[in-house]
């Protein structure tokens, strides 16, 4: 009898959930993708621009929308977006990427769809083919609480989006041509804010007002130093986990991750009356780079004065670890949902795997490459998720990629990781070179539990905080150092973990996890049940063109 009622409610539940899908809100886009000169840093150079903006129009959504962005390709390149830090549940078919979508081709255009679940936060969207990320085509993305979830801080005045990025004059192409010939990229020619150079970006501030600022590295290569001159900022976000608050003078934002302060604009009548330089420097390089905009207040002459503000010594790593190590989960709010912890402990849950993965360069053909585990990543003819779906001879053999570092001749192959929905997976990024590594894994956001100088070992895992660790899509390896993660798996699909960083991506540091579903253990079972069906629309390419 009770399990009857049981039943009953449990259908009830379902049909209610699904009523909700069936209202949830629609937001539509359409945006064309093309060329466009602009002068930036005193050069002219071929920009991507979106419904002609440089950065494009902010993808604005409330948690639960469905999204459909439909892209006009204008380029002579083939193209595809994907959206940094959006988990598309269950749904990799949209995520813009290589190895789960064909390019919308020149002169074609391709509507993504897809929902935006139980997540709230900053991220942004950029190009993910050919370097083009290099001329620009990137911007914000927003995802607000629904309404009835409560956000845990007033309401901000207002909301001002700043994407941070180095930039190098040269055209994407010929950067893409230098890293095709062996060549690493230079350094950069300076850093934009919003498209913009050096003094050339300005906020305008209301006195005693509270601004949210949503942060993001949209650049290539360079760990960029953010700060206000004479203002805090309130941590409170990061890539979708509300953070217990704490203020920060400066903010160490490595490539591909994104932030929200909170910042409090002067309500006094002398500093209100002023100007302020908002600074993002490069950190941890030889060549120091600065990107300068400024805020404005009502009456306050159009330059600051005053001493810049000062950031941390470039090479000084250990305040960037500090720092790193004080962005903490807040334990006490939920994100999209009212409870999203409630009885869900990270730190109690059983780790099924052990996955260490290695960054390092090597050289094929004499030219160079960059690795996982010995392994740099080649694409097959076909996207493999296409591969999988239409049962087509893989031309990639899973499990034959060591998933622990290896001694074995580096070499070229199309690594792809075979994990069961609901594994939990520990995850060690090694980094035994001398230059900061970014990680970042499509489709999930993962606990970054520990980190440390040196090699990896067993004996780490006491150290590691299995309370309050921030949930996150992106995180940053320092040099000769390693850091720890636990991943739920619990999005079916063929999702990317790749370097944030566009040359290492570019000459081969990723690999794709194939998330299965229950009781498809066996491989060759495909697709997945519980996935996203494949959309009507979709792009063929490759071998699926014969
Ligand atoms: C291309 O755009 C047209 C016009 O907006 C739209 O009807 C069509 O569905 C789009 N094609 C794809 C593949 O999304
Ligand atoms: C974790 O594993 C231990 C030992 O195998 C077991 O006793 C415990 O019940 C497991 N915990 C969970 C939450 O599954």
């Amino acid at each position: 009898m009770r399990y009857v009622v049981v039943e009953v409610l449990l259908l009830i539940l379902v049909v209610l959930l699904e009523l909700t899908n069936a209202s949830a809100p629609c937001v539509s886009y359409e945006w064309v993708v093309s060329y466009s000169e602009r002068s930036i840093l005193g050069s002219n150079k071929q920009v991507i621009v979106i419904n002609g903006m440089f950065p494009g129009p902010i993808l604005t959504a409330t948690a639960d929308d469905v999204v459909n962005v439909n892209i006009f390709n204008h380029l002579n390149e083939p193209f595809l977006m994907t959206w940094n830090g959006l988990r598309m549940r269950k749904n990799s078919w949209q995520d813009g990427v290589q190895g789960t979508n064909c390019p919308i081709l020149p002169g074609k255009n391709w509507t993504y769809s897809f929902q935006i679940k139980d997540q709230i936060g900053s991220y942004f969207y950029f190009p993910s083919l050919l370097l083009q990320k290099a001329a620009g085509g990137y911007g914000a993305i927003r995802v607000y609480s629904p309404e009835l979830v409560p956000v845990p801080f007033p309401r901000p005045d207002d909301e001002y989006d700043i994407l941070i990025g180095d930039w190098f004059r040269s055209n994407h192409r010929d950067l893409r041509a230098s890293l095709d010939n062996g060549l690493s990229l230079a350094t950069p020619d300076g850093i934009l804010f919003n498209g913009l150079g050096p003094e050339e970006a300005f906020f305008a501030f209301q006195p005693g007002k509270t601004y949210r600022l949503r942060i993001s590295n949209v650049g290539l290569k360079s760990t960029l130093n953010f700060r206000i001159q004479d203002h805090d900022m309130l941590l409170v976000e990061t890539e979708g986990t509300y953070v217990q608050k704490r203020t920060y003078s400066s903010l160490d934002i490595h490539v591909g991750q994104s932030y929200s302060v909170l910042v409090t604009a002067k309500t006094d009548q002398v500093g209100s009356c002023r100007s302020y330089y908002i600074f993002a420097s490069t950190r941890f390089s030889n060549s120091y780079r600065t990107g300068i905009a400024y805020i404005r207040y009502p009456n306050s002459p159009l330059l600051p004065v005053g001493p810049i503000p000062q950031g941390p010594e470039s090479w000084d790593f250990a305040s960037s670890v500090r720092q790193t190590l004080s962005i903490r989960e807040d334990l006490n709010v939920g994100a999209s949902r009212p409870n999203p912890q409630g009885s869900y402990h990270y730190g109690r849950v059983n780790v099924s795997r052990t996955l260490i993965f290695q960054n390092d360069v090597m050289q094929s053909a004499n030219k160079l490459r960059y690795a996982i585990n010995g392994v740099s990543f080649v694409f097959p003819d076909t996207p493999l998720k296409l591969i999988d779906h239409f049962r087509l001879k893989n031309s990639f053999v899973p499990d034959t990629f060591q998933t622990y570092p290896s001694n074995r001749p580096s070499s070229l192959g199309t690594s792809v990781v075979d994990v069961l929905y609901r594994d939990f997976v520990h995850i060690v990024f090694e980094n035994p070179l001398n230059e900061l590594q970014s990680w970042h894994i499509d489709g999930h956001n993962f606990f970054v539990v520990g980190l440390g100088y040196g090699g990896w070992s067993e004996s780490k895992r006491s150290g590691y905080n299995l309370v309050d660790a921030v949930s996150r899509s992106t995180v940053q390896v320092f040099p000769y150092s390693w850091v720890a993660i636990l991943v739920a798996m619990d999005n079916q699909g063929m999702w990317n973990m790749r370097s944030q960083k566009a040359e290492q991506w570019y000459l081969g540091q990723e690999l794709y996890f194939r998330v299965k579903g229950e009781g498809e253990e066996d491989p060759s079972n495909i697709p997945a049940r519980d996935e996203s069906p494949i959309p009507e629309n979709v792009i063929r390419c490759g071998r699926l063109l014969q």
